[in-house]
């Protein structure tokens, strides 16, 4: 299995983690093609996650905006975003492995609940870490993850937020390894995770192919989805790669958008270099010191990025703009009040970019912005800016 896009990817990691990374790949071998595995994740899929997701139509944001735009509905799934479609595949691949227990990251808290959710329902022990900054502002998901029995270990290191909960779940996962499944959360990480997080959620862009044609007799012109650490937005994208008629466009968070400013934004703002086991982008220091990062929307708060983004973003296949905090808040709002749909922060970024650059979109052509997740657990930060 290739563990490289173009110069970008690989498996930079403590020599104790090379065994089970290494039985991880030898599972997705053996299982993801698996009639059995496949129609057993199928089925979770449609009958407790909710899949298929609707491509909504936006009538009134079409109608201002001269044209098509739809939503590709990820927040109308069970636990509220698109994290689900990972835990419940990488669960399954787990207990095949004989794993009793997921450990996970998670920054916005989705990924965790995610992760929660599949291990209740798989009959596995859960155990998430996230950074205090992160415990603190999404006190919503926190309660969640330990009311679907998952334990969470609050991380004090750093600036306390998921790049320091990845390296804590990474080195709680060398000593764990013979009954724990490290369940991470993004398409980014050592080899094999980027490639197995993209094959689990590239059903996003499956069904985004499927549903565009059957309404409007052709591809989407457009593909629009925020980047954190790059899954929602690959799995939207990699059913188009060879569609070059249709424009690929991932949105990176640029924080406040002040120059100088800490921001979330590595393929646009960073340099080549390795973090959490991958050669990719990312936010440094000329020595090498990884700066901090800063988004309104915790999701999308990594210094870097998975490594088939920066090889995407080098040959200009997909289009990466920037959008900062005040523009995601105004989105944010927008979509609330003019389709009766509260989106997640995250994916506020995502739908600001259209809004701002839709002198350049094409009267009638059809946009489809990936709508990652659901607002719910934002309410609170967004009362912190937004008067409602
Ligand atoms: C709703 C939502 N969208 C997007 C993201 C960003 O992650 P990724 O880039 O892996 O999709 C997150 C991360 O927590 C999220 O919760």
């Amino acid at each position: 299995m290739k563990a490289y896009f173009g110069d970008f990817g690989g498996r930079f990691v403590p020599e104790l983690l090379v065994p089970p990374l290494e039985e991880l790949e030898k599972a997705m071998e053996t299982y993801l093609t698996n009639p059995l595995y496949t129609s057993e994740l199928n089925s979770l899929l449609c009958h407790y996650a909710g899949r298929p997701t609707p491509s909504t139509f936006c009538p009134n944001l079409s109608r201002e905006l001269g044209f098509k735009l739809y939503l590709k509905r990820e927040d109308l799934l069970h636990s509220g975003s698109h994290k689900i479609n990972n835990t419940l595949g990488q669960g399954l691949l787990a207990k095949r492995m004989g794993k009793t227990r997921l450990v996970a990251e998670t920054g916005a808290g989705q990924h965790g609940v995610a992760t929660a959710v599949a291990a209740a329902r798989l009959n596995m022990s859960c155990l998430v870490f996230m950074g205090k900054v992160d415990v603190e502002r999404q006190a919503s998901n926190v309660a969640r993850m330990r009311l679907l029995g998952c334990e969470v270990r609050p991380v004090l290191d750093g600036t306390q937020t998921l790049k320091d909960a990845i390296n804590e779940a990474l080195r709680y996962w060398i000593s764990s390894q013979a009954d724990t499944h490290y369940c991470f959360g993004t398409a980014a990480g050592p080899h094999p995770f980027p490639t197995l997080v993209r094959h689990l959620q590239s059903v996003i862009g499956q069904e985004i192919k499927l549903q565009i044609n059957d309404r409007e007799k052709k591809n989407p012109d457009l593909v629009v989805a925020c980047v954190g650490g790059g899954s929602n937005s690959i799995g939207a994208f990699y059913h188009f790669l060879e569609d070059k008629n249709v424009t690929l466009v991932g949105v990176e968070a640029a924080g406040t958008g002040t120059p100088g400013c800490y921001n979330s934004a590595p393929l646009n703002l960073g340099s080549p270099g390795i973090l959490h086991g991958q050669f990719s982008m990312l936010l440094q220091t000329p020595e090498g010191q990884i700066l901090p990062s800063h988004s309104v929307s915790a999701g999308l708060d990594y210094p870097s990025v998975g490594p088939e983004h920066a090889f995407l973003n080098a040959t200009g296949r997909v289009h990466y703009g920037l959008v900062n905090d005040f523009k995601a808040l105004e989105a944010f709002k927008i979509l609330s009040q003019s389709e009766g749909i509260i989106p997640a922060l995250e994916s506020s970024h995502a739908l600001a970019w259209v809004l701002e650059n839709r002198k350049e979109i094409k009267k009638d052509q059809v946009v489809v912005v990936n709508l990652s997740g659901r607002g719910d657990k934002d309410l609170d930060i967004a009362r912190e800016h937004l008067d409602f």
